[in-house]
């Protein structure tokens, strides 16, 4: 790029911003920070043995604040921490320390599955962390069993608690909703999210990555959500909203939020915006891509923030992926990838990916 500045010193008018074929800008980030889990949930995990990402080739807390300075220059401005489980990796929280000194992150957000969430949230809040969406698929602790195979409903229902005390604000539970297994906990989950001051957003099934059990006959369509709220608590206002978010939004008669994410029925794609990095530094592009980047190598070959920002850049700007779309206009749909295919590459899976 040849400027003599130092990244850290530029303003935000020279921010390069990127736009890719459809005219998505580039705008959030989500870091898989390692593909490690300890809930097996069936819609993600459902296998017995998984091949890990080798430890070695996880990107180092440095490593990923420069990678994440590259990708602010080019716009990004929000990020989000997944897994896996993030809270597994250690130390997270020096992690999120060293982001939130970028001044151009407005918004760092984690998604947990809760798990270890009240030992930790403390130290997270103190280090910078905004946000929290803890993945919530039922309240009933023998069906959390089956559906995680852990028995570790009580830690999560303490970890969300947890948030409220410490001051956390803008919490959002996350429930996959699968027809015949939790679609009769939507009235439940709505009214704990309206206990624990937390936003429930409830997703299609999607039969994306290890989602190997995927049936369309499973999933409950944003529809049928709103029809059996309606049914149950009145007339349901929609706040009309529609951006990258991606949940649409509605209101209960008492004044209550919550979304619904429909990306297998009305998949978002022309909205955009998120890139996903693995825990090893592959770059991919959309939730259905089988391609990534290697962003590892450049990395650990010592390209700056500026080296890096040109490669993710030339990447946007081909970027021409919509892949849930593309999935709805197929007939016979079952789930996208077969476990030989997942075994050869373990970064197709959602839990290497970033859900
Ligand atoms: N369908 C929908 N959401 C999924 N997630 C993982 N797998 C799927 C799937 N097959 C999302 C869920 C979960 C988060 C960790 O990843 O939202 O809460
Ligand atoms: Fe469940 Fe999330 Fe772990 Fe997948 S990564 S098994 S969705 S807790």
């Amino acid at each position: 790029m040849g400027h003599c500045y130092t990244a850290r010193s530029l303003s935000s008018s020279s921010i390069q911003r990127v736009f890719d074929t459809r005219q998505r800008p580039l705008r959030n980030l989500r870091i898989s920070v390692t593909d490690r889990c300890n809930l097996r949930c069936g819609y993600c995990m459902p296998e017995d043995e998984y091949i890990w990402l080798p430890r070695s080739e996880a990107l180092s807390f440095e490593e990923l604040t420069r990678l994440v300075g590259a990708f602010t220059l080019l716009g990004v401005h929000k990020l989000r921490l997944t897994g896996g489980e993030p809270l597994l990796r250690r130390e997270l929280s020096r992690l999120v320390r060293s982001l939130s000194e970028n001044e151009r992150l407005e918004d760092i957000a984690m998604t947990t599955n809760g798990v270890l969430l009240e030992e930790h949230a403390g130290e997270l809040l103190d280090a910078g962390l905004k946000r929290v969406t803890v993945s919530l698929d039922s309240l009933k602790r023998e069906r959390f069993m089956r559906l995680t195979r852990r028995d570790s409903l009580d830690a999560v229902l303490r970890g969300l608690e947890s948030l409220a005390e410490l001051g956390f604000e803008k919490t959002k539970i996350d429930a996959v909703v699968m027809r015949g297994i939790n679609d009769d906990e939507l009235v439940p989950l709505l009214e704990h999210g309206k206990r624990v001051g937390a936003e429930v957003r409830f997703i299609e099934y999607m039969d994306v990555g290890g989602a190997t059990n995927w049936s369309m006959e499973r999933v409950v369509s944003r529809r049928e959500i709103i029809d059996q709220l309606t049914d149950h608590y009145g007339e349901l206002e929609s706040t009309g909203e529609r951006n990258s978010a991606p949940a649409d939004r509605y209101r209960l008669p008492d004044g209550t939020l919550f979304g619904v994410i429909s990306s297998t029925t009305e998949p978002f794609c022309s909205a955009c915006d998120r890139a996903r990095l693995t825990a090893d530094g592959m770059l991919y592009l959309c939730l259905y891509a089988k391609q990534g980047k290697d962003l590892r190598a450049p990395l650990r070959a010592g390209a700056s923030e500026e080296e890096l920002a040109a490669l993710i850049s030339e990447g946007w700007a081909l970027r021409e992926d919509r892949g849930a779309e593309l999935r709805l206009k197929e007939e016979q749909r079952s789930a996208l990838l077969g476990k030989e295919e997942l075994r050869a590459d373990p970064r197709l899976e959602m839990h290497t990916r970033g859900g």
